[in-house]
């Protein structure tokens, strides 16, 4: 069966098996490897891409769910690497070996989508699930809040405080 849907805005097709899982479908087929393979049991967050914007686990999601859907990897995110969250990212130099920070990057994004101005709580709660075996959750929580912040609409023109 063919699968079809579309990776970073532009159109594929899949003849795998519907069981593939799509972390395989993205990284082997379709050479995007910014996309990582950790734990392959939806556990480390280490996979994660958009699918129909949501941030899904690319390792237990079967090929045969992203059938019509739009899929994002990190190499999607934006044409520059300029998203507000990768500007961010670079500024507080939040990746040590750098292994889950697509990951990490791709549910930040996802985050601040649901909580455009997340608490410590949102934070915890939503990024819980997105592991980093160098410890750098300090600088992903502070960039979590600078890119909030970055992303936020400016004040109305007039506004005083
Ligand atoms: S590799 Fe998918 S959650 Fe760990
Ligand atoms: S930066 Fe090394 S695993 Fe997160």
């Amino acid at each position: 069966m063919t699968t079809r849907f579309t990776i970073n805005g532009r159109a594929a097709t899949s003849e795998a098996e519907g069981d593939t899982p799509l972390l395989w479908i993205i990284r082997d087929d379709l050479g995007l490897t910014g996309t990582k393979f950790g734990c392959g049991i939806g556990m480390c967050g280490a996979c994660t891409v958009h699918v129909g914007g949501r941030a899904t686990r690319a390792c237990i999601t079967p090929l045969a769910a992203v059938d019509g859907a739009a899929v994002t990897t990190i190499e999607g995110l934006d044409p520059q690497a300029a998203h507000p969250v990768q500007q961010v990212w670079r500024e507080l130099q939040v990746p040590q070996c750098g292994y889950c920070q697509s990951g990490q990057i791709m549910q930040t994004v996802a985050l601040l989508q649901d909580f455009p101005q997340p608490t410590d709580a949102d934070i915890d709660a939503v990024m819980a699930g997105s592991l980093c075996r160098c410890m750098t959750y300090v600088r992903i929580r502070e960039a979590i809040k600078k890119a909030a912040a970055a992303m936020a609409p400016a004040a109305a023109p007039g506004a005083s405080s």
